[in-house]
This record gives C-alpha cells, structure tokens and sequence, in this order.
C-alpha cells in the first residue's frame, strides 16, 4: 500500500494522471490535492469519484498550516506534483500569482515533505513536474533542449517554474531529499480549458469567432498528447533515478500558423463546412509581450533510460482531441459561461 499525494489533480494534465493512477494501481491510495481555482474542474474526473483507492481534497499548496496537516494525517510515501498557474498571458497580467502558487507552493509542500519524512527517505519520493519554458527560446533549426540545457526563463510562467525547479534540487543537494523532475512541451488533449491555443481555437472555430494568431504565427512548439505525458508520469515515478531530470516531448513541432490551417481543415470536414470557411476566421493580433520563438525537446534520454517515447501520432491525437471537444459540448459550456466555478464556491462553503 502506497499513499500517493497528486496536486493539481482536478486540471488539465493532473486529472489524466490521477486517472491512470487510479485504475491502474489499485493498492495505492491516491490522494488529489487541489484549490480548484478557473483552471480546476471536477467534471475532469467524474470517472474516478466513489473508487475506494481515491480521495479529494481541497485545500491550497501555499498554505503551510493545512499543507502540514494533511501530511500528518495521511503521510503520503510519494507526492506528484502539478498544481501551479500554468497560463503565460495570465502570468504577463499577475505574475504575483504565478509566484505565490509556483515558487512559495513547491517550496511549502517540499517543508511538509521534509517535516513528515523527517530524514528517513526510504520508499519515498517527492516528483516535480515542469515544463521546457525554463529552457527559454531556441533560434536555431538544428537546437534541442536537453536536460543540461541552462535555465533561460522569459516569461514570469516559466521564470516562476524555473524558481521551482531550482527548490526542489536544492532539497535534493542539501537535504537529500529523493526527488525526481520533467520538463515537458507542450500538452494537448481532453479537459484542456479554453485558454490554450488547441481549445480555445476549436471553441471559437464552432462559435465563428475570431482565431486570434499573435505575431505572424511564426513561433514553433513541440506538441505531446496529454495521455502519453501520463504515461511518462507513471514511469519517471517509477522507475526514474533520484535526483534526475528527464526531458518530454513529441519530436513534434509546429509553427503556430501550420497547426492552425491543420485545425482549421479538421474542423470543416468535421463540422460539414467548405473547405476554407474555418480559415477564414484566423485574424493576425498583437505579438505576446517576450514570445519564445521555438520550443523543441530532445527527449532521447527518457527513452533511452526508461523506455518511454510517444504512442499516438499528432494527426490521431489531434483527431481524438477535436470528437472529444465536440462531444463534450456540455464541458465546454460550463467552463466558458464559468457555471461550474459556482457550483464549487456553494459546494465549498466555508471549508
Ligand atoms: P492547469 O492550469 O490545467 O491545472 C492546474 C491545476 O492546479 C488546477 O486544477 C488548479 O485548480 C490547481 N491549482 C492552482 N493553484 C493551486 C494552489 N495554490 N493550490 C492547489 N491547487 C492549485 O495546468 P496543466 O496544464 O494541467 O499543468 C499542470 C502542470 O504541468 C503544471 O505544473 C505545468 O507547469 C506543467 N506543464 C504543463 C504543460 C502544458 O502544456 N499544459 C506542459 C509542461 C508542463
Ligand atoms: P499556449 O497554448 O498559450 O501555450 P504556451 O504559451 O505555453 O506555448 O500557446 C501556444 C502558442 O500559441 C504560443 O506560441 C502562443 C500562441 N497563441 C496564439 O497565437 N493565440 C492565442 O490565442 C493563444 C492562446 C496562443
């Protein structure tokens, strides 16, 4: 038996973890920590509600008392880390957010780790999950980041998951705190909120709305499905070294614009439109504040090391991804009108 914290469990990434762990490993008790903030939503995970092995808790990662207590209560043997503030435009608007949630929340939960262990780290584990945007921007064609690629953050997302990081290592060198890290590209899949560009273009693509491409649409990222992320979760925690980083990624990049005009095709076959009628919506905005150019994982030392590599080609993926949306039209709706976040606040009263 096994007590396994995941924070940041009711979002995007965090739900399809708890999901795998859930069904695949029955004898571990899978705690999911989450405040549920606009990004947190429960309708992700409806599936596993009421599994013996799964219990919800709501709470803050900032907050050391409570952080500390369910420490006590529970003493977790391993803890997965994904609750943070995730969206660069919101990052460039309130960055004391990405702060308070992303550096001071990894540092409390790496203390209650530290409290609860109190030096006696056998079996256990403490993994962070990151993301390539502390790697910063690459220019160069024939550029990939790996792990000893220098932290280069540009933005205060990735200057916030960069701080993060740095933590959990120095818990690891002084301390000798059994951690593992990954620094991931970009996700894309089910339950994704509709502020990331996958979403928030098929969204406004079913509503006739305006695509808006920052820049020239010229910026270049490596997509991965949600699920094979998951997957590669399930094996750094398991069979990662301790105190290493292991780089995920899709060899899967795209210019902005490229992926666009493929949804943008996708859609107008799936929805019964003229070829090009989709496209016609893409309008050229204003560039993000310090847009990273490029983003490309070289991911040859998790699939050397561990095995994993990526099981599902984009255009399946991007299939998959696209039915999902346009079937779960309920999901979408309660996340764009923010009825869910409402039901939350009455259902959490007081606590
Ligand atoms: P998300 O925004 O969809 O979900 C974040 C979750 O964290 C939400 O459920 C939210 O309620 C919760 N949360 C936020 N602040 C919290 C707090 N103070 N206390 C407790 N819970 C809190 O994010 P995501 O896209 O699923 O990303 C998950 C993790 O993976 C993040 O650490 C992110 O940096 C990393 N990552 C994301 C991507 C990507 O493409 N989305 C790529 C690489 C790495
Ligand atoms: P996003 O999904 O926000 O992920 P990230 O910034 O973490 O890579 O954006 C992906 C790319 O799409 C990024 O280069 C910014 C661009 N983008 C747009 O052009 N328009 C949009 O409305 C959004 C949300 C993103």
């Amino acid at each position: 038996m096994k007590k396994i914290l995941i924070t940041g469990g009711a979002g995007f990434i965090g739900s399809h973890v708890v999901r795998l762990f859930v069904n695949k490993y029955p004898n571990y008790q899978i705690f999911n920590l989450d405040k549920l903030t606009y990004a947190g939503n429960l309708a992700n995970i409806t599936d596993i509600e009421g599994k013996p092995n799964y219990t919800f808790l709501k709470g803050d990662i900032t907050d050391q008392v409570y952080i500390d207590s369910i420490f006590d209560k529970y003493h977790f043997d391993g803890v997965i880390h994904l609750a943070a503030e995730s969206h660069v435009d919101r990052s460039i608007t309130h960055p004391m957010d990405f702060i308070f949630t992303n550096v001071v929340g990894t540092a409390v939960l790496l203390n209650a780790a530290k409290k609860c262990w109190a030096g006696d780290f056998a079996n256990k584990l403490f993994y962070h999950v990151s993301t390539d945007e502390v790697y910063g921007s690459l220019h160069n064609d024939n550029e990939f980041f790996t792990e000893n690629t220098p932290y280069d953050p540009q933005s205060p997302y990735s200057a916030s998951k960069a701080s993060s990081d740095h933590f959990v290592r120095a818990y690891h060198n002084t301390y000798k705190m059994p951690v593992v890290l990954s620094n991931c590209s970009n996700n894309y899949g089910q339950n994704q909120f509709p502020e990331k560009l996958i979403p928030l273009f098929i969204n406004n693509i079913c509503n006739n709305k305006p695509l808006p491409v920052y820049g020239k649409g010229e910026n270049v990222r490596d997509w991965l499905y949600v699920v094979d992320h998951a997957r590669a979760i399930d094996v750094i925690f398991h069979t990662g070294k301790l105190g290493e980083t292991y780089n995920i990624g899709g060899h899967n990049e795209w210019t902005n614009i490229d992926l666009i005009k493929l949804l943008c095709d996708i859609m107008d076959k799936k929805l019964g439109r003229n070829a090009g009628d989709s496209a016609k919506l893409i309008t050229y905005v204003q560039d993000r504040a310090g847009h990273d150019l490029r983003y490309a994982i070289d991911a040859t030392k998790i699939k050397r090391e561990l095995g994993w590599e990526p099981s599902l080609q984009f255009d399946e993926g991007l299939n998959i991804t696209v039915d999902w949306y346009l079937q779960n039209t309920a999901w979408l709706e309660n996340v764009t009108s923010g009825a869910y976040q409402k039901y939350y606040e009455e259902q959490y009263a007081g606590k």
